[in-house]
């Protein structure tokens, strides 16, 4: 009974901790559950993840950031999700390739169908069932992620860049509106939790 979920959104949205809310949700129900996020995922995603957001952060062009998304993927699909969903888990993936859309297309202004192709070849086969989007506003988002203390490469984007990969995450939950469900996550935490949850365990239960 695999299932392949992932959680998109801006910074500071919420997804991690609706990820890891969904996770014990179902652990708890039986359900064997693998979290995992992107980038970063695997054993060669840890050093992609530093080159690509560490505090130490290299200059990059947004073709070559592109590749490094596009690599970490690839070995992430290979060495953790096909393997993952293979052995019948819940796979719960803290971004994915909604995200490389979003940021390297509608924020960085890099073609959507390069992206297209390059990702097909990184994801090799392997899509989502269900997105979860936590849509937030800009000012809000990054208040959220300042108050953490992260300021990685995009938290230090002008706010334009947010609302283009906000605007682009909505544009991508439009033209797929049954993989996505687009969830305010100014709404109070146990009420997003819940419609989420609903919406996953109905899935895996359609799956039985
Ligand atoms: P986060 O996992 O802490 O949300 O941070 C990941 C950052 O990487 C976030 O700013 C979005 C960015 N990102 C891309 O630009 N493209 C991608 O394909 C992925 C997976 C992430």
């Amino acid at each position: 009974m695999s299932l392949f979920i992932t959680f998109e959104g801006i910074e500071g949205c919420g997804k991690s901790s609706h990820l890891r809310a969904l996770a014990t949700r179902l652990r708890g129900l039986g359900y064997d559950v693998v979290e995992t996020r992107e980038p970063g995922g695997s054993r060669a995603g840890t050093t992609l993840r530093a080159l690509l957001l560490g505090p130490e952060a290299v200059p990059l062009e947004a073709l070559a950031e592109l590749f490094l998304y596009c690599a970490d993927r690839a070995q992430h699909v290979a060495e953790v999700i096909r393997p993952a969903l293979a052995r019948g888990r819940v796979v719960l993936c803290d971004r994915f390739s909604d995200s490389t859309l979003a940021y390297q297309g509608y924020g960085r202004g890099l073609d959507l169908e390069t992206i297209r192709t390059l990702d097909a070849l990184a994801r090799d086969g392997i899509r989502p069932h269900l997105t979860f989007l936590l849509d937030v506003p800009v000012t809000e988002g990054l208040r959220r992620a300042h108050a953490r203390g992260s300021s990685d490469r995009f938290e230090q984007a002008p706010l334009a860049f947010h609302e283009r990969v906000r605007a682009g995450f909505r544009a991508l939950a439009a033209a797929e509106a049954d993989r996505f469900h687009v969830l305010e996550s100014t709404r109070p935490f146990h009420e997003v939790e819940g419609a989420i949850s609903a919406v996953a365990l109905q899935r895996l239960e359609a799956q039985r």
